[in-house]
């Protein structure tokens, strides 16, 4: 977006873009903004400013705009060199104000008729690999067929989007049914949808889950899209969507060498009411007191969260098969699994929500 004009005032500067939009930019923010060999490495992409002894005095003695409003230069009263700010740089900084746009689209079971599978020879291109991240960012979950039913093809993926992430399980771990584990995830019963480590306090962004080996009768993975339960509370019931968007819940891991505790609201918010993060997992939370009011209302909103996630209409539900790789955005969706009889075995790790969002960035695209 160009430059139409700017008007110079004693400590800013207006800027008015050709869209009509204008902003101020005040002194301190622009010089500490200045990108030239002086104030900024471009090889490590850097300030080289020290923003603590700049004067605060400093003043913009000139200013104009170069080729039609793609750049701004500014003469400023400490620099021997004019500076050089392109209208992009100022237009987008203002608008997004360092906040990410939104592009998923949230679903229900009538809403997944499209195919979200990808084949894992694909998965491994250039152009697949895209396609995996979109579908993550746009439904919050990819599937992956025809891997090889091992470790391997796990790691492979995880790679590809950035670290193994190190827990009480493992990096890369493979599991069956285990009870001598003290979680949930071990037993051959039925597991309602939630999301993991709600007793961490940067949950994994992703969950990887092969399916390694399939003799058994029943064991349904099951989604739930958590953003649509936001969605549909906050259309239906303002007061549970403030109960569950403001009372914070603590969740426990305790055995197996750790006790783990955190504590947020179910639906996280931006400061602009926007929601980055559902954390709802009924099996780790661990007891806490509210006055009986707030007890009585954090029941009946949590209530309608969890019937609505078990609710079949709610959910995404597919038998892995050997060689089968879910994804899940962990910070959105939620997984489940039905009751089963035989032996499953299944391969997978965790992934930081922030290296999914900065591979998201490398190619273009919103974790949002
Ligand atoms: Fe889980």
């Amino acid at each position: 977006m160009q430059i139409k004009n700017i008007k110079i005032h004693p400590k800013k500067i207006k800027v008015l873009f050709k869209n009509k939009k204008s902003e101020n930019f005040t002194n301190i923010w622009l010089r500490d903004h200045i990108f030239n060999e002086e104030n900024w490495d471009f090889v490590t992409n850097q300030r080289k400013t020290f923003t603590a002894v700049l004067d605060p005095k400093t003043f913009i003695k000139k200013a104009k705009t170069e080729e039609n409003g793609k750049y701004l230069i500014l003469e400023w009263s400490d620099q021997k060199k004019l500076a050089k700010y392109s209208s992009k740089f100022l237009y987008d900084v203002s608008k997004n104000n360092g906040l990410k746009k939104i592009f998923h689209k949230t679903w229900e079971k009538k809403d997944m008729t499209k195919n979200i599978s990808l084949k894992f020879n694909r998965a491994i291109t250039k152009e697949g690999f895209k396609i995996l991240l979109k579908n993550i960012c746009t439904y919050g979950f990819c599937l992956i067929t025809n891997c090889k039913p091992n470790k391997n093809s796990v790691k492979k993926i995880a790679n590809k989007i950035g670290y193994i992430r190190q827990s009480i399980f493992g990096g890369l771990w493979s599991f069956e049914a285990n009870n001598k584990m003290s979680d949930s995830a071990y037993s051959k019963s039925e597991l309602r949808p939630h999301t993991d480590s709600t007793y961490s306090n940067d949950a994994p962004g992703l969950q990887l889950l092969l399916c390694c080996e399939y003799n058994a009768k029943g064991g349904e993975s099951i989604l739930v899209d958590g953003f649509k339960i936001a969605e549909k509370i906050k259309k239906k019931n303002k007061k549970f969507f403030k109960i569950l968007s403001s009372i914070e819940v603590p969740g426990n891991y305790l055995g197996d060498g750790v006790f783990l505790q955190a504590q947020r609201p179910i639906f996280r918010l931006d400061k602009k009411d926007r929601i980055i993060q559902v954390s709802f997992n009924n099996y780790d939370r661990a007891p806490f007191r509210l006055d009986e009011k707030k007890t009585l209302e954090f029941y009946n909103a949590l209530r309608k969260f969890d019937l609505i996630a078990n609710d079949k209409k709610s959910q995404w539900r597919r038998v892995l098969k050997p060689g089968e790789l879910l994804i899940i955005n962990n910070w959105r969706v939620l997984h489940g699994r039905s009751k089963f009889k035989g032996s499953r075995k299944m391969s997978g790790c965790y992934i930081n929500k922030e290296d999914f969002d900065s591979m998201c960035k490398l190619n273009s695209l919103s974790s949002y």
